[in-house]
């Protein structure tokens, strides 16, 4: 049996690898969640599992030394989900960015190094090269982040690599694209979109609404993961991409259709501050080594629009109290 540490398992992305792996494996994992259970964690996320007897939740910070070494010991397989992960609260805010990206993932790296797990997973991201107009990154190609959030997720990408380097900790790093599915907090830009529309309310765009992004189905991402725990090479970097990049007016308008509201909705708002242009990245290290993402985007963001309709009472219950406080702040002109 591979006991997994999975941080931020509460969150969007940690959530839905905890269901992937309890689908894929059952009894032949045994995983612990560690989530501080910020704004962004939602143990609802998990109420489908969490009697399993091979899953416990521990409501714990990855900053804490004390409570991760008391953890380590009994664990196999690290992946790091944990993160302060939107960028504009990171240009209001950025302290919990540099505390829990960088330091909890160095506090992690350390425990893991002390203990001697057998693999740990740096679940970096493609925002780290910063932004790109023509062309796609390679693992090998210089990082420049732009955004305090870019710029914590270089600090921990590279420290991962230090303890391959220096100490021999076998560490995989994976750079993905944006992510959409169930369960995303919405202050990202699809499940924040798809909310607003259905409640007939306004669609921030930032500047142009040209920027580009490349967007992968959750679960293809969580299949990657798994893909390189097993054959990802130690000290490696991997990027994770959809190969499907689009403009935020194209998402927009795929959504306002789907949906079936009016174009009306669509405000074009102040541009955010160092806002990337375009994110690429080139994933032919990633499909040399056998994997490749196996989900349409036609068919999975309708399966995702479908979701959060069929889940008002998940979001609504989170557009209330803090996030309203922030959602007002931040878009006070909309
Ligand atoms: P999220 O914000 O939905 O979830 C983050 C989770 O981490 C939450 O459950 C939160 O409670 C927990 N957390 C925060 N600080 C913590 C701390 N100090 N100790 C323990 N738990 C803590 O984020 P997400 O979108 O699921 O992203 C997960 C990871 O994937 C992040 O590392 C992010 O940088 C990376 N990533 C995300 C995307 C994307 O499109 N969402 C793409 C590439 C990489
Ligand atoms: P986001 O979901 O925050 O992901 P990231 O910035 O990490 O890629 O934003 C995706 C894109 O959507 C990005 O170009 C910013 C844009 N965006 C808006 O235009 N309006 C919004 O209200 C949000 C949240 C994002």
């Amino acid at each position: 049996m591979k006991r997994y540490l999975v941080t931020g398992g509460a969150g969007f992305i940690g959530s839905n690898y905890i269901h992937y792996l309890l689908q894929k494996y059952g009894n032949e994992v045994h995983i612990t969640n560690l989530d501080k259970l910020t704004y962004a964690g939602n143990l609802e996320n998990l109420s489908a599992i969490e009697k399993e007897s091979n899953y416990r939740f521990i409501k714990g910070d990855i900053c804490d030394k004390d409570l991760v070494a008391t953890l380590m010991p009994d664990i196999d397989i690290v992946v790091n989900f944990a993160a302060e992960s939107h960028v504009d609260r990171s240009i209001g805010s950025p302290d919990d960015f540099i505390q829990t990206d960088v330091y909890g993932a160095f506090v992690l790296l350390e425990a893991a190094r002390k203990s001697g797990v057998g693999k740990f997973i740096q679940i970096s991201t493609d925002e780290v090269y910063g932004s790109i107009l023509k062309g796609s990154f390679k693992e090998t190609d210089v990082l420049e982040p732009s955004s305090p959030y870019s710029a914590s997720k270089a600090g921990a990408d590279r420290l991962a690599y230090s303890y391959y380097k220096t100490y021999g900790l076998p560490v995989v790093i994976t750079r993905c694209s944006n992510n959409y599915g169930p369960y995303q907090y919405p202050e990202k830009l699809i499940p924040l979109f798809v909310t607003n529309a259905i409640e007939d309310k306004s669609l921030p765009i930032y500047g142009d609404g040209k920027n580009v992004r490349d967007w992968i189905y959750v679960v293809d991402h969580c299949d990657a993961i798994d893909f390189l725990i097993s054959r990802g090479e130690d000290g490696e970097v991997y990027n994770v991409g959809g190969g499907n990049e689009m403009t935020n007016l194209d998402i927009t308008d795929l959504i306002l259709q789907e949906l079936g509201k009016p174009a009306s909705l669509k405000t074009f708002i102040a541009d955010r501050l160092g806002h990337d242009r375009r994110y690429s990245v080139e994933t032919e290290k990633i499909q040399q080594l056998g994997w490749q993402p196996s989900f349409s985007f036609v068919e999975a963001i309708k399966s995702t629009i479908q979701w959060y309709r069929e889940n008002t009472a998940w979001w609504e219950k989170i557009k209330t109290g803090e996030y309203l406080e922030y959602y007002k702040s931040h878009y006070q002109h909309v």
